[in-house]
């Protein structure tokens, strides 16, 4: 049957809407007023805080198509199947139906909606460890489904579990988790590379099967102690990625032959006049980092050296290193902007307003291509005036200096007849590496510690200090952002007046004085346009459902927000501001904890 991404998008959306699920906004790519992770990676994402028990706004069945980029993916690009942007078509159940409801519609869904063919399908179910038991009953409800014992394969933690930080011991305290049930398709053109191990199986990598849906059953949540406890309620989190259903469709195991890539791919083919089929790898990568940037664009990224900043610099830097590499001189201009534009025809009007968007994402692009093109060629020049002996110890400044990749690098020298000290080089990349890491890793942790005990009172905090700094500035104030760890929380404001130090210590004293007062903390569910009449304040960068979640702090503050917070202010204690400065033209900064 011929169904295209388009297509698979509204019978996605129908089939949960038929079922009694509500659609959640997706959100950006770049989560808003959360610096805690780089780019939003899951559906679930921002369901977090309702998995660990929270009320949604939209009730207790969910659906959405959420735009995720998983950056650490980026040198994995340039095999059959792997991509840094992709779209998660998601559901979940918020404590209301569980593992027979999700693993029988998902089969309706795949067999029946989309009529692949049940003879490609195999299903995984977890095996059990020493601390967390076998899961027999989505066995059952498989068998019981119609699916003979043989396609239904067992599977431990390494597979079959699912949580943002991965294997239940590396979970920081407070995250949620679960058992997983996922479903293969089967590419029979394949034959198993004996490579990847003696026989074949849904998990082998070969390429024979790939992973298109994976329903998680959210039961348990990290304890500090480090042990696993129950969820209030029994969720289910599933993720089913519409670039790869999309290759089941198609029966085609090359992603980048299927229709959410080919415009991308023939364009790239036609004007750098190389054929697709000659350049795999470099064809891919161009047409990969183009898609990704020309998304990261849309939505407010520009190049630079830090953060999100750095990832699509590294993405155009990288699409130019492989159009050189395939030949096509970068000194020349090319007609970029037609790769832009089959990325744009190729999702129309879903994300994208065609006109606007060229004229606002093709500059960007060219100017960073162009400005590495002109780095690449000074670095040369750099190079080949480095003495000899120096040279070959230097592979990683240049790599650093000009951001040339090594395999560039490595192709230079080897022009100049020069060898790289790659042992030299791999050291001073790995320092670099471990350092760039443990900063990462410490920013997921950050997210995730977002449901401490700590952190619950940050926010409830957050919502006082917002409400005070209207009391004691005026209404011309407005949020431009907020942090919190388990240590501080930071608040960013718009104001057109510099705050005073006694203002400060006022806004500091009125915060301390409503925690005094025990004001009880709740929530009502109500219709946006209601909650704007009441004059609820919200965070204007954000997109709201129809029906939101306002927070109450007596009749003090109220706020749009999903939560969670302390039940009454008297649980915080008392609070400090301890630091206050400008960071910008009429825009300061509040550090409190
Ligand atoms: N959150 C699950 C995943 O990303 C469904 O695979």
């Amino acid at each position: 049957m011929n169904i295209n991404h388009i297509k698979l998008r509204l019978l996605f959306s129908n089939f949960w809407k038929k079922r009694g699920h509500k659609e959640v906004p997706p959100i950006p790519l770049v989560p808003q007023n959360d610096p805690t992770t780089l780019f939003t990676g899951s559906g679930m994402q921002q369901l977090v805080p309702n998995l660990l028990g929270e009320i949604h706004p939209l009730g207790k069945k969910l659906y959405n198509i959420q735009r995720c980029i998983r950056a650490q993916d980026i040198e994995e690009v340039g095999d059959n199947r792997h991509d840094t942007f992709f779209e998660m078509m998601g559901n979940w159940s918020l404590g209301d139906y569980f593992k027979k409801e999700q693993l029988t519609w998902c089969w309706e869904f795949l067999t029946q909606e989309l009529k692949l063919s049940k003879e490609r399908l195999y299903v995984t179910v977890f095996w059990g460890t020493k601390d967390i038991p076998a899961d027999e009953e989505s066995f059952q409800i498989w068998r019981k489904i119609g699916l003979p014992e043989n396609r239904i394969l067992r599977y431990d933690t390494k597979t079959n579990w699912w949580s943002r930080a991965g294997l239940p011991e590396n979970m920081p305290a407070g995250e949620p988790g679960g058992r997983t049930s996922e479903i293969f398709y089967e590419f029979t053109q394949i034959i198993h590379n004996p490579k990847y191990g003696k026989t074949c199986h849904p998990n082998c990598s070969c390429g024979r099967f790939i992973e298109i849906g994976n329903s998680v059953f959210m039961e348990y949540k990290k304890n500090s102690e480090g042990t696993l406890s129950e969820l209030p309620a029994k969720d289910v989190d599933f993720g089913g990625g519409l670039e790869r259903i999309t290759m089941a469709l198609e029966n085609q195991n090359d992603l980048f032959l299927t229709n959410v890539f080919t415009k991308t791919v023939s364009t790239v083919e036609k004007i750098t006049k190389k054929k697709y089929l000659d350049f795999k790898k470099p064809i891919r990568i161009i047409s990969d980092h183009i898609k990704t940037s020309v998304f990261l664009i849309k939505e407010g990224v520009t190049p630079s050296n830090k953060e999100q900043g750095y990832i699509l610099r590294r993405l155009l830097r990288k699409t130019s290193f492989n159009l050189h590499k395939i030949g096509v001189d970068l000194k020349q201009a090319l007609p970029l902007e037609e790769i832009v534009e089959s990325v744009i025809d190729t999702y129309g009007n879903i994300y994208f307003n065609k006109e606007k968007d060229l004229k606002m994402i093709v500059p960007i692009i060219k100017e960073e291509m162009d400005k590495f093109g002109k780095a690449l060629s000074r670095g040369i020049k750099e190079i080949e005036k480095t003495e000899e002996k120096d040279l070959e110890n230097k592979a990683f400044y240049f790599y650093q200096s000009y951001g040339l990749p090594l395999e560039f690098l490595e192709e230079i020298f080897k022009n100049l007849k020069k060898k790289i000290n790659i042992q030299r080089f791999r050291e001073e990349f790995n320092k670099h590496k471990e350092l760039s890491r443990s900063a990462s890793v410490g920013k997921f942790k950050g997210g995730l510690a977002d449901h401490s005990t700590q952190s619950i009172k940050y926010h409830t905090v957050t919502h006082l200090l917002h409400q005070a700094l209207f009391d004691v500035l005026g209404n011309n104030i407005r949020q431009e952002g907020s942090n919190i760890t388990s240590e501080r929380l930071r608040f960013d404001f718009y104001s057109t007046k510099k705050p005073t130090t006694d203002q400060i210590k006022k806004v500091e004293s009125t915060i301390n004085g409503k925690i005094n007062h025990a004001l009880e903390v709740s929530f009502k569910i109500i219709h946006k346009s209601d909650a704007l009449k009441i004059g609820a304040k919200s965070f204007f960068r954000e997109k709201y459902p129809e029906m939101v979640k306002i927070y109450f702090i007596n009749n003090y503050s109220k706020e749009f927000c999903g939560g969670p917070h302390v039940k009454n202010t008297q649980e915080i204690g008392q609070i400090k501001i301890f630091r206050f400065e400008k960071i910008g033209s009429n825009l300061y900064r509040i550090y409190a904890k």
